[in-house]
């Protein structure tokens, strides 16, 4: 494989392409990434970074000399051997991916008269390769190769996952072009798996499908461990030991979030359902999850009767740790049901500033999140909780309920401190059961 480096232009600044930009950087090539917001662009030139992301920022920093931001397409295109599109998709009312701005990226292509590749980075319909093709074709673009490159990077360990993947997926109409996006990785040790566009565009599908699908499944399992007295954490370690099974996603929780499964999965959906086919399994993880996000509520009730005017304190905010990304996240959800329900409710997130969550009171403390409370949820497993004194916060609370959404405490010495403590598909509190 060839290390030269290569001349790499990523459309997009967002989780996705700045990861994508910083890392291709890492391994020697010249990069410009680019974005419509001009905002955006100029914080990354002054060494800002937009977003919150592990290692993210000293990365970027590193390779100044070989990694650019600009606003303007022409300088991106300039000499690119490369174009990746890392623009959102979002879901549209309909559940279809929203497409706008891939095609915007397509459109502002200006004339290139020698060989490069665009590459889709961005999460895609099956199919939607095809059509890009097509445009390229209409648009005289021929020289133009196109390849998919989806990404597999989880928010939080997205610069790790990017440099050491389980593997590198490439899907293309001609080999040449497969055969250049994957020397483009050079430098990464993975099995490069090697594709058509459609099978490519659908691994990316399949992977997140197959994951929300652990989560449902063992959200389900600690539905039924609550109902009949087993305990989630115990069973997801006994499965998980299965060589078969694997113990990845069996953490039973408040439902998943984020940008990628909940739009994914209504995307998924929406394209079988388009091709005349009723995802049965998907649509049941799908639904099992929107109800997960409301069993706290459920458990809040039980404990509390009425929550009409009982100050609630969700500790976490973000749909996972380690990021700064609300996008989908069960916070919201709860928040929303618990005003709804008449509580008042305050919350406290290390890296998110929630100002904006209209009728949500802001911390900047676990400490004085519980204070006065009638209850502390956990929604999120930051691990500055773990170091939190409980026992010296139950003496602050109003009542001294803790529900645990992610199963991350000990429950034993909470409940010494007086706690009443529900985790999710764990054995009731001997004190209530
Ligand atoms: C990505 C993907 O591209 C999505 O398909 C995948 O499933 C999840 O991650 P992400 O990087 O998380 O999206 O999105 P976001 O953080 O919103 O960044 C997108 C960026 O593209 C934004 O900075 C936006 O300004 C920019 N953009 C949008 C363009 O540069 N051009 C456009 O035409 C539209
Ligand atoms: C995911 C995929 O992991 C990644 O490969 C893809 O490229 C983008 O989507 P991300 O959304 O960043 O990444 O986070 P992930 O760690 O997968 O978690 C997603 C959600 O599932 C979170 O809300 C998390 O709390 C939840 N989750 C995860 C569980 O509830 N239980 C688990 O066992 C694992």
């Amino acid at each position: 494989m060839s290390t030269s480096p290569s001349r790499v232009a990523v459309f997009g600044a967002g989780y996705v392409g700045l990861v994508t930009g910083a890392c291709f950087a890492e391994l020697g090539h010249s990069v410009v990434v680019r974005d419509v917001i001009p905002e955006r662009i100029a914080a990354l030139q002054r060494s800002e970074v937009p977003i919150y992301e592990p290692g993210l920022e000293e990365l970027i920093a590193r390779n100044g000399e070989r990694l650019h931001f600009t606003g303007d397409v022409g300088e991106a295109i300039d000499g690119a051997d490369f174009v990746y599109i890392a623009v959102g998709t979002p879901p549209t009312y309909s559940g279809d991916a929203d497409l706008s701005a891939v095609w915007t990226v397509i459109d502002e292509l200006p004339a290139i008269d020698r060989r490069c590749v665009v590459v889709m980075k961005s999460t895609v319909p099956v199919g939607t390769g095809l059509k890009v093709r097509h445009r390229l074709d209409e648009r005289g673009l021929n020289l133009v190769g196109y390849a998919s490159n989806p990404e597999f990077t989880a928010e939080g360990t997205a610069v790790k996952d990017f440099l050491h993947p389980d593997r590198i997926v490439v899907g293309a109409f001609k080999d040449e072009d497969g055969d250049a996006v994957a020397r483009l990785h050079a430098g990464i040790e993975a099995p490069v798996v090697r594709s058509d566009v459609a099978s490519a565009e659908m691994i990316k599908l399949a992977a997140n499908a197959a994951l929300m699908t652990r989560i449902s499944f063992i959200n389900e399992i600690a539905n039924v461990c609550e109902a009949t007295g087993a305990d989630v954490v115990r069973v997801a370690e006994g499965i998980g030991l299965d060589r078969r099974i694997g113990p990845s996603f069996l953490r039973a929780g408040i439902g998943f979030g984020g940008s990628c499964f909940p739009k994914d999965s209504l995307a998924l959906k929406q394209l079988a359902a388009n091709s005349g086919y009723h995802f049965q399994l998907l649509n049941a993880v799908i639904e099992v999850n929107e109800l997960q996000k409301r069993r706290v509520i459920g458990k809040l009730h039980s404990h509390l009767g009425s929550l009409r005017n009982k100050r609630v304190a969700l500790l976490g905010l973000a749909f996972k740790p380690h990021t700064d990304d609300m996008r989908e996240a069960p916070s919201l959800v709860l928040a929303g049901r618990l005003l709804a329900e008449g509580a008042d409710v305050i919350a406290w997130d290390p890296v998110v500033d929630g100002h904006d969550l209209h009728g949500v009171e802001i911390a900047d403390a676990p400490e004085a999140a519980a204070l006065g409370a009638d209850a502390v949820v956990i929604v999120t497993e930051w691990p500055q909780l773990a170091d939190v004194d409980w026992a010296a916060v139950g003496g602050t609370m109003r009542t001294r309920v803790l529900i645990d959404g992610r199963n991350m405490l000990d429950p034993a010495p909470l409940r010494a401190a007086g706690f009443t403590v529900e985790g999710i598909g764990r054995a009731a509190d001997p004190g209530i059961a």
